[in-house]
Order: C-alpha cells, then sequence, then structure tokens
C-alpha cells in the first residue's frame, strides 16, 4: 500500500528501505501532479459550513470599542481589555474581501526549504502567505520574498526580536514591518493570555513609525471552526498549526494551493537532518508534550489531500 508505507517512512525515519521507496514514490508524485478542481470546489463548500475565510479573517472595527472585555479563545477565564491601539488597528473591513487568485503559496517554516532553490517559484504565485514573520532576504534563493500575507504570533517578539529590549531589537522589528509595504500581518492576538504586552507594543511601533502594514487579527471563532472542519473530517488535531490553519483561510479565495516548507519531521527521506526552522535553532518540540500541535498527522493529510490533486505538496527541490 503505497500510501501507508509512504506514511510509515515519515513518521519512522530510521527504517531505510521503507524510506529509499517512499522517496521515489513522493518525487513521482510531485512530477505527475495534476490540480482537481472539483475536489477543490468541494473541499471550498465545505469548508465553508465551518468557517468564511473572508469574515473570519480579523474582526473588524465595528465589532469593539476601546475598553471592551473579551475572553481569550483557548483559555476562557482569562480575558483582555481591547486597547486604543488595538482597536485603532483593527480593519474597518475584512483585508481578504472580495480578494481571489489563481494561485496561491502558503509558505511554511521547516529547514527542507533550505537548498530548495523554490524561491523564484514561491515569488511567481499570485498571493504568497508566509507564517511567524520569518526571515527572507537571506534566503532568498531558497523562499522567495514575495509576502502578500503573514502571520505573527505574539511569542515571535520574544523569540526573534529579544523582547523588544533593546532598541536595536525594536528597529529590526520596525525594519522588518516597513519591509511588508501593505501586506497583511496577521495577529493572533486572543487565542491565549501571555502574549498581550508583546501584542500591546507591537501595535505601539506600527502606530509610532506610520508604518503602511495592514493588520489584522483572527475573529474569536476561527481556531474551533477550523477544529471543527477537520475533526469533521476525522482529522483529530488538538490545535491547528499555523500552517494548516492557512491552508484551510487560503481555500476560500485560491483555485490553487501551493504548500512549501511543511515538513515536521528531522530527516528528509533520505535520511540526511532536517532543520525545524529554515532559520534558527529551535528544536522539534512536537516529540515531547510541549507542544500542542500534531503536525505529523497534519503533514499526512495533506499529503493525502496532494495525491487527489486538492493542493499541492512541494518537499524538495524546486528546479
Ligand atoms: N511547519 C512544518 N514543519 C516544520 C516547521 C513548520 O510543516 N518543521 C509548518 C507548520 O504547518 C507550521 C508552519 O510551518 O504551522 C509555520 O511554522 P512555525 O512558525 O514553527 O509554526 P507555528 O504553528 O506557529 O508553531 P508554534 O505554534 O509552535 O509557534
Amino acid at each position: 500500500d503505497v500510501e501507508l508505507s509512504l506514511s510509515r517512512s515519515m513518521l519512522n525515519s530510521s527504517d531505510k528501505t521503507i524510506q529509499k521507496n517512499g522517496a521515489s514514490i513522493f518525487h513521482r508524485s510531485v512530477e505527475g501532479w495534476k490540480i482537481n478542481s472539483s475536489l477543490v470546489l468541494e473541499i471550498r463548500k465545505n469548508i465553508l459550513r465551518f468557517l468564511d475565510a473572508e469574515r473570519d479573517v480579523s474582526v473588524v472595527k465595528s465589532s469593539f470599542k476601546p475598553g471592551d472585555v473579551i475572553h481569550y479563545v483557548l483559555d476562557r477565564r482569562r480575558t483582555l481589555n481591547i486597547s486604543q491601539d488595538l482597536h485603532s488597528l483593527l480593519p474597518e473591513v475584512s483585508p481578504m474581501k472580495n480578494r481571489r487568485f489563481k494561485t496561491c503559496a502558503v509558505v511554511g517554516n521547516s529547514g527542507i526549504l533550505l537548498d530548495s532553490e523554490c524561491g523564484k517559484e514561491i515569488d511567481n504565485h499570485d498571493f504568497v502567505i508566509r507564517c511567524n514573520l520569518a526571515p527572507v532576504v537571506e534566503f532568498a534563493a531558497d523562499v522567495g520574498t514575495k509576502s502578500d500575507f503573514i502571520t505573527m504570533n505574539p511569542s515571535v517578539v520574544q523569540r526573534a526580536f529579544g523582547g523588544f529590549r533593546n532598541e536595536s531589537d525594536r528597529e529590526k522589528f520596525v525594519h522588518r514591518l516597513s519591509m511588508l509595504n501593505d501586506s497583511v500581518l496577521w495577529i493572533p492576538a486572543f487565542m491565549v493570555k501571555g502574549g498581550e504586552k508583546h501584542v500591546e507594543w507591537v501595535n505601539a511601533l506600527i502606530l509610532k513609525n506610520k508604518l503602511k502594514v495592514r493588520t489584522a487579527y483572527p475573529s474569536l471563532r476561527l481556531i474551533h471552526a477550523v477544529r471543527g472542519y477537520w475533526l469533521t473530517n476525522k482529522v483529530h488535531i488538538k490545535r491547528p498549526s499555523t500552517g494548516l490553519l492557512m491552508y484551510t483561510l487560503t481555500t476560500r479565495f485560491c483555485d490553487e494551493i501551493h504548500l512549501y516548507g511543511f515538513w515536521p519531521f528531522p530527516k528528509d527521506l533520505y535520511g540526511k537532518p532536517v532543520k525545524y526552522h529554515y532559520y534558527d535553532d529551535l528544536k522539534y518540540r512536537y516529540f515531547s508534550n510541549a507542544s500542542p500541535h500534531r503536525m505529523p498527522l497534519e503533514f499526512k493529510t495533506l499529503h493525502m489531500l496532494h495525491n487527489q490533486g486538492a493542493l499541492k505538496l512541494t518537499t524538495g527541490k524546486c528546479v
């Protein structure tokens, strides 16, 4: 069973034989890939039963007034105050309203992108989505630079910008955002308590520096709706990863979705080590209970959708 042996090889990277077979099967499946437009439409329709990306991608100004108190989505006992700054950065209308594209790239952050030479191909898509403010300039040949939509978990402030402790950290951050021009910056600010300080600092820097970036803050129902859709399809995820969230949202406005940088495994199909992120030294946390995500299961699902022509998953070289 091709499907089974391939997923087994991915989950058990020490089995050399299965790995070899898996690698050739996988590469063949990339070469012969063809879009299945009726399946794409069916998936879009089914996801629309749970969420509408146009609406759920961001709350809008009219949903709140400054001083409103909301409950965190995944931590209902804790609350957050909608500050003046946050309110002023909420979009008037959804940043994705009426936006439709032929092809989109959703770029995950796996080290599998290193040496992929996928930069040009990624940048050729009509709309490019990236995750967690991942750096691009130094990796342009492999990941490209175009970023129409980029996510930023509040933890990124700590992880990649020194918690804004020094002026130079803040400058680096402002510089990174200024490169985005008027792209969408998507900040999941209402998920769990802990990042509110960071979100406030980010908001203040955007306002102070009059950055053009278009801020968006996912709706309070988005994560439950996305989980609901996948659970209904028997994909038992505790909490969808950013990458899976982005694929799910993108089905609303893209006819052809191409995924890059999705590879939640420490080795490639030939047994060569793969970094967790292409740009830092973060380790594979999902082997412990520390990570809320089930990325290998998500990957298996995405790979199955690739085989059915619903999306294209690139995990090898682009040239
Ligand atoms: N990803 C992957 N394989 C990896 C790393 C990331 O498939 N080795 C995909 C996942 O879908 C992930 C996305 O790329 O969601 C972006 O990576 P990252 O920024 O690490 O994702 P988060 O889900 O935001 O992770 P966390 O919640 O742990 O910060």
